[in-house]
């Protein structure tokens, strides 16, 4: 049976928990391996699976599993040290952290809610947001602004909180207890305290939407959740809200940035574009590729002992398993020596695992994918003398996300207003 090691230096290699180095550490990974030890901040250990080949497989895989209550014997005594910001992650009780027929129900409702609301009907809500953020930039006098908060921010939290139907005066409380899920630079008590303000939202607004339920997601899971033959417990249905608002909002801030610092930064490839070489759609899915907005989302476990074939890599039962996501995008023998670089025409840009696979294949990618072309297609359109600010770009210090704590750039290029 798997036992976890105390913290060592060298091998295993010891995960950092700033982020800002995820890429280069996902390489220097590859190079050890397919599936490499290594010590998450707090001193569990874990394979990194850092091979997109390997990935692909785990994730089709009924042998790996996202239920720690029901895969993870250590997990279930209170000897996994998973505090803090993975103890937040591994503890909820949703779509994301189940199994088998748990998990169909549970994701049920989600995917039925997310595909009532046929994605093309939100392109004038995601189009309101998107030019109400941008008429306050071009309101605003100030000629560098900060891409994130302004913009990139404002658009997911936006049409989240609309579509859940949450009221305008506790977005801000709701957007703040979400980035907290992220930042993995924090203190366990800190991240517990984000953790714990985000149930109180949530525990509030599921009581508001009980006494008055109205046309929107949120009402919709209450409705589902009442059901007899799919009954949701309060704390399901709060875990499950928590889901998509943690898991659909930074995703989405962090692949409009990174779709627009992409292009800004790489004039040649904005040139395909105008030139007709290629689509937006490409460089989206070239962004999503080199730098996929989810670096990894702790944790999966081994249900058995097992071996995957192509590799001879060996897996006990209750091992800790921690996919990564974004390295697959970077992997040579998927994508060749060229990976790293940035290129909106290259073959295999779709070719990525940036939304998952598998049975937890994220049900949000229509949405997420409209809302950024929608985003970054109309600040072109409005600022097309757009410049990064040099050494304006600042990453999130997080392992999960890859995304970008400040973006800074002059929206008019270098004319003044
Ligand atoms: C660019 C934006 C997004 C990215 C990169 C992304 C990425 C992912 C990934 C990688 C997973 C699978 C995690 C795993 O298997 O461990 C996932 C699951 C999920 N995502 Fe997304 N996501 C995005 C946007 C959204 C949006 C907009 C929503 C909802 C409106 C959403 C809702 C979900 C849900 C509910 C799951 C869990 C599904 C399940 O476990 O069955 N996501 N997402």
């Amino acid at each position: 049976m798997f036992m976890p090691v105390a913290n060592s230096p060298g091998c295993p290699f010891t995960l950092g928990t700033s982020g800002d180095g995820n890429h280069a550490e996902a390489s220097f990974l590859r190079a050890a391996g397919p599936a490499p030890s290594v010590i998450l901040p707090g001193g569990l250990r874990a394979r990194a699976i850092v091979s997109g080949q390997l990935a692909r497989r785990l994730l089709l895989n009924s042998a790996v599993s996202r239920d720690a209550r029901m895969h993870s014997r250590l997990y279930v005594d209170g000897e996994l040290n998973v505090d803090g910001v993975i103890g937040t992650w591994v503890s909820t009780h949703n779509a994301l952290n189940s199994y088998g027929e748990d998990h169909r129900r549970l994701r049920r409702p989600l995917a039925a809610a997310l595909a009532h609301r046929q994605v093309k009907t939100m392109e004038p809500l995601i189009g309101s947001v998107v030019r109400a953020a941008l008429d306050e930039i071009d309101r605003s006098p100030e000629k560098t602004i900060d891409l994130m908060d302004q913009y990139a921010r404002k658009v997911p939290l936006g049409v989240m909180a609309s579509l859940l139907g949450i009221r305008e005066s506790l977005r801000n409380s709701f957007q703040r207890a979400s980035s907290g899920l992220f930042a993995t630079d924090l203190p366990p008590s800190q991240a517990a305290a984000h953790h714990h303000t985000m149930s109180q939202l949530l525990s509030d607004l599921i009581a508001e939407k009980r006494q008055h339920p109205d046309d929107d997601l949120a009402s919709d899971l209450i409705a589902a959740a009442d059901q007899e033959d799919q009954a949701l417990s309060d704390a399901e249905l709060r875990d499950q809200i928590l889901l998509l608002i943690s898991a659909g909002t930074e995703t989405t801030v962090t692949s409009i940035a990174t779709l627009l610092a992409d292009l800004l930064g790489h004039p040649e490839e904005m040139s395909k574009i105008t030139e007709g070489a290629a689509t937006l759609e490409d460089a989206l899915e070239e962004s999503l590729r080199r730098h996929g907005p989810i670096a990894s989302v702790p944790l999966r476990f081994a249900v058995t002992d097992f071996t995957d074939e192509a590799t001879g890599e060996s897996f006990e039962a209750g091992e800790p398993i921690l996919i990564n996501f974004a390295s697959a995008g970077r992997d040579e023998e998927l994508h060749g020596p060229t990976a790293p670089l940035y290129d909106i025409t290259r073959p295999t840009s779709r070719e990525h695992l940036a939304f998952g696979l598998g049975a937890h294949l994220c049900p949000g990618a229509p949405l997420a994918r409209r809302e950024t072309l929608i985003a970054v297609r109309e600040w072109l359109h409005r600022f097309p003398k757009t410049r990064l600010a040099p050494g304006g770009a600042t990453p999130l210090p997080s392992w999960i996300t890859n995304g970008y704590a400040e973006l800074r750039v002059t929206p008019r290029g270098s004319e003044d207003r």
